[in-house]
């Protein structure tokens, strides 16, 4: 199923709604799709529960309405259960932001569909890079990233303050 997906200047044509199987004990299936900007509400209600945990940074719905239009979110009848983001920074560098899955359908590939999603992006846009700053690292290496670019190359930071 192929979806427009209006970002930036010029809508992109991508084919990024994808939709899990049921799994075997007939949990409802889960659909990823590209957010759309009244979606925002919504994920920012979802993603409470993981900035509480400490998971992700908390985001103002401001933040979320501008985030949104290069997200995706993962829903389950209705419901969402899943959000990633691509923040993009150039045309070299894009980042990974606010990627959480409900801990109901964790395991069942929706964070890796979420993840495609915003590589596939990446992608369309031709933009070089993607990074993602995790402590699920294990997860993301299952998804192609890893801590080294090709050569050596390694990513190194410096944070100038505590909070963001
Ligand atoms: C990390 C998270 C998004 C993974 O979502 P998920 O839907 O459960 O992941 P998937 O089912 O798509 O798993 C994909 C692969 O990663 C592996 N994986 C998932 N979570 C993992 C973890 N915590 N540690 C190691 N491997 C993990 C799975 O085994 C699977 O491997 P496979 O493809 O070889 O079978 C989810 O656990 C989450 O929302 N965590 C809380 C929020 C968070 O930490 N987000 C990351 C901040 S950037």
């Amino acid at each position: 199923m192929s979806t427009t997906f209006d970002i930036a200047e010029s809508p992109i044509e991508i084919s990024s709604v994808t939709t899990s199987p049921p799994p075997p004990d007939n949990l409802p299936a889960v659909t990823v799709r590209p957010a759309i900007h009244d979606d925002a509400d919504d994920v920012f209600d979802f993603l409470e529960q993981f900035v509480q945990a400490g998971r992700v940074l908390p985001r103002t719905l401001d933040e979320l309405e501008q985030l949104v239009s290069t997200g995706f979110v993962a829903e389950m009848e209705g419901q969402i259960v899943g959000f990633a983001a691509l923040e993009v920074y150039s045309k070299k560098l894009s980042e990974i932001r606010s990627l959480c899955v409900s801990p109901a359908v964790q395991g069942r590939g929706v964070g890796k569909k979420l993840t495609q999603a915003c590589v596939e992006l990446a992608k369309e846009r031709r933009i070089f890079e993607i990074m993602v700053i995790t402590s699920s690292d294990e997860f993301f290496r299952t998804c192609g990233f890893d801590f080294t670019l090709p050569g050596e190359k390694k990513a190194l930071f410096l944070q100038t303050r505590e909070t963001p």
